[in-house]
């Protein structure tokens, strides 16, 4: 059910706040599992748990959320390294790789994600694939002059390519950076890592929504005899 979705993430969201240690360089990733990660933060911080981190967003929802939750907010002009980074996924395999960018937020996602000594990817039970690509559309974030080409491009590589579109807003989703979306449909993801730069060979592509090689920890919220657990 919803409620138990939303019970998983906020539970893995809180185990991986917990992991954070005063004095942090704190990626913070997108999405409302880690929503509940940046709370925590903020609740750790006010209760004096945790002192003097700083965090790097990872998207405008991101920021507006630290901000929120009084977490300070530096940028990568101001650190050389990021110690730790939260993030969702919106499919995992075992290998750990991922598919995200269910939020538009992927290519900035990568750069803070890619940073972190440790990258903690924060999903619950239902994000867990066998193979990439079975369940959800790969994200690419194309910019917008491009989209055509790109199109063409994605499915002569066997894709189907649909241009995302927004929910409250008549046209495409905009992204952060002022680019557009193609959600695309491959069945499966067998090679994602040469997927990967193949994908982002194609002029116009600024980043597509895989990540390999870039998880550390996936910690899983799961529900186990009507509690939610995280593993
Ligand atoms: C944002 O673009 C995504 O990469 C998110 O991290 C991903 O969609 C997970 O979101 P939820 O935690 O809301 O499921």
């Amino acid at each position: 059910s919803e409620d138990a979705v939303k019970a998983m993430k906020q539970q893995v969201g809180i185990a991986a706040a917990q992991r954070v240690q005063s004095g942090s360089i704190v990626g913070l990733g997108t999405g409302s599992t880690t929503a509940f990660a940046i709370e925590h933060l903020g609740d750790r911080l006010k209760s004096g748990d945790l002192k003097d981190i700083k965090g790097i967003p990872t998207s405008f929802q991101a920021s507006v959320l630290a901000k929120k939750y009084g977490i300070p907010l530096v940028t990568l002009d101001d650190v050389e390294k990021i110690d730790i980074a939260i993030d969702g996924a919106d499919e995992v395999d075992p290998n750990k790789v991922l598919i995200k960018g269910g939020g538009a937020a992927h290519t900035r996602e990568k750069i803070v994600d890619s940073l972190a000594d440790v990258f903690i990817v924060v999903v619950d039970s239902t994000k867990l694939v066998e193979t990439l690509g079975s369940t959800f559309p790969l994200p690419v974030e194309v910019l917008p002059v491009a989209v055509s080409p790109v199109t063409r491009a994605l499915e002569a590589l066997g894709g189907k390519p649909e241009l995302r579109m927004g929910v409250k807003k008549d046209g495409p989703v905009i992204t952060d950076q002022g680019n557009m979306i193609l959600d695309v449909t491959f069945g499966s993801i067998p090679n994602p890592a040469e997927f990967e730069k193949t994908l982002n060979n194609i002029p116009g592509v600024l980043d597509n929504g895989l990540f390999v090689g870039l998880a550390d920890v996936v910690l899983v919220g799961e529900i186990k005899e009507g509690q939610p657990i995280v593993r």
